[in-house]
């Protein structure tokens, strides 16, 4: 496994570009099965979880060419379900999207439990539900599921929660049941809304995505065509808490700062100086910024994805700010290392802390235990003194594309050794 070295202190500043939405580009490979079109994609982030997604569709059957850096064509002729791999699905939780598709095609699919990183216990339980309501057949196995339908049934689905990869698992479904299905409580991702928009250009019949109410008229096919990936919001926020972090003057370029408006709010009641344009995000060093609270949310609220890289600039920040992570149970278990390198920080349960700022970080050797407290560490070792070694790395390469060039890029002073 490849480790980063990071030597902290260096003064950034310059330009950093962001690169497409892993958690667009991870599903809308999986639609790619929906026809037997070529489906032309562009800005894909080549990064380890759409690598392994394209291995899988490439054992599957499907061609794929890559035009060139970001551009893929993929061929979806003669799948074959009995090359499906089941020990990379179980790697990373967007494999679950290949699910709909796959039933659509073959009416009986045998699906192991999607993996992820281990930030909760990250259950399919509303995922089953809903394909239930929709006439699947599921039997449960200890190591894989197995789901029988001979053609889904639109129907109406009431999430009890929020479950991102849940309403777009299932949207995608829809696409081909009988009738109308209705997603009640539907997460409101702008990935979510950038999935359906491809699909209708398809000729699919979906309206309300984005919004808590999504509806789906089923059709016997769709087409295939080109699609563009959004830029990378989690990427553009950790962006933005690091450039706060090291007190830089770092602009963030090819973005949509609109998709997180809510982190930049936060940021500007920390007193930030930040300026927002059509599709970048000029920030200017603050001398001191100040402590908040902040509670993560499903969108458009503070994402969870940010909240270890935001966690890091708040102990930078002066006075005690409360960190809430209401999405998952074991989103905080990483600020241990935090707390190694110097950080006050206080459990008051396992989904609170309480920081005390600013205190100064000393580099230590670290373990990157998923990608968004990988890119935490990262944001630690660059304001650290001395020394920061990160494990583990392909936690952080699974979503950050170009990490090390990137941050090179600004001057940092950051070095891979595989
Ligand atoms: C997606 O995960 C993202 N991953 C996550 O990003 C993101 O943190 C999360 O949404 C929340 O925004 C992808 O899109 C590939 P959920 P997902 O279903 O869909 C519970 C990253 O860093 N739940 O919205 O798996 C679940 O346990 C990754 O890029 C059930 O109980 O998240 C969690 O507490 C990490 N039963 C809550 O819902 C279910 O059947 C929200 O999870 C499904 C979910």
């Amino acid at each position: 496994m490849g480790k980063f070295i990071v030597q902290g202190g260096n003064k950034l500043s310059g330009e950093i570009s962001v690169s497409g939405a892993k958690n667009m580009a991870t599903k809308i490979l999986a639609v790619s099965l929906m026809s037997e079109q070529t489906m032309k994609i562009s800005r894909v982030p080549e990064i380890e979880d759409v690598k392994r997604l394209l291995e899988i569709l490439e054992e599957l059957g499907v061609k794929i060419e890559r035009v060139a850096k970001g551009e893929y064509h993929l061929v979806p002729k003669n799948i074959d379900l009995d090359k499906f791999n089941y020990d990379l699905v179980s790697q990373f939780r967007a494999s679950i999207l290949l699910l709909g598709p796959l039933l659509a095609r073959f009416k009986k699919v045998k699906f192991p439990h999607p993996g992820g990183c281990i930030i909760g216990k990250r259950p399919i339980d509303l995922f089953v539900k809903g394909f239930k309501a929709l006439g699947a057949k599921i039997t449960e196995h200890n190591e894989y599921y197995e789901f029988d339908a001979n053609g889904l049934i639109g129907a109406k689905i009431v999430f009890p929660q929020m479950t991102v990869t849940g309403t777009e698992t299932l949207m995608l479904a829809a696409v081909f049941a009988k009738g109308t299905t209705t997603l009640i409580n539907a997460a409101h991702e702008p990935e979510i809304r950038a999935l359906a928009d491809y699909l209708n250009c398809q000729g699919a019949k979906i309206t309300g995505a984005g919004t808590n109410t999504v509806v789906i008229e089923g059709v016997a096919e769709i087409s295939a065509g080109e699609v563009e990936i959004i830029p990378d919001r989690i990427e553009t926020g950790s962006y933005v808490a690091l450039a706060l972090a090291t007190k830089s003057n770092i602009k963030i370029t090819n973005c949509h700062p609109h998709d997180i408006l809510i982190p930049l709010e936060l940021a500007k009641q920390m007193g930030a100086d930040i300026t927002i344009g059509e599709d970048y995000i000029d920030i200017k060093a603050a001398r001191e910024l100040k402590a908040i609270n902040i509670k993560t949310h499903e969108y458009p609220g503070f994402a969870t994805d940010l909240q270890a890289p935001f966690t890091v600039l708040l102990t930078q920040s002066k006075g005690q700010s409360l960190v809430h992570e209401t999405v998952f149970e074991g989103r905080l278990f990483y600020t241990d290392f935090l707390s190694r390198m110097g950080a006050n920080i206080l459990m008051c349960d396992p989904q609170r802390v309480l920081i005390t700022g600013p205190t100064q970080l000393i580099g230590k050797k670290l373990e990157s235990p998923d990608l968004r407290a990988g890119i935490a560490m990262v944001i630690a070792g660059l304001i650290a003194k001395g020394e920061t070694e990160i494990e583990n790395i392909y936690q952080v390469e699974r979503g950050y594309e170009d990490l090390m060039e990137k941050l090179k890029g600004i001057g940092a002073d950051i070095t891979r050794q595989d």
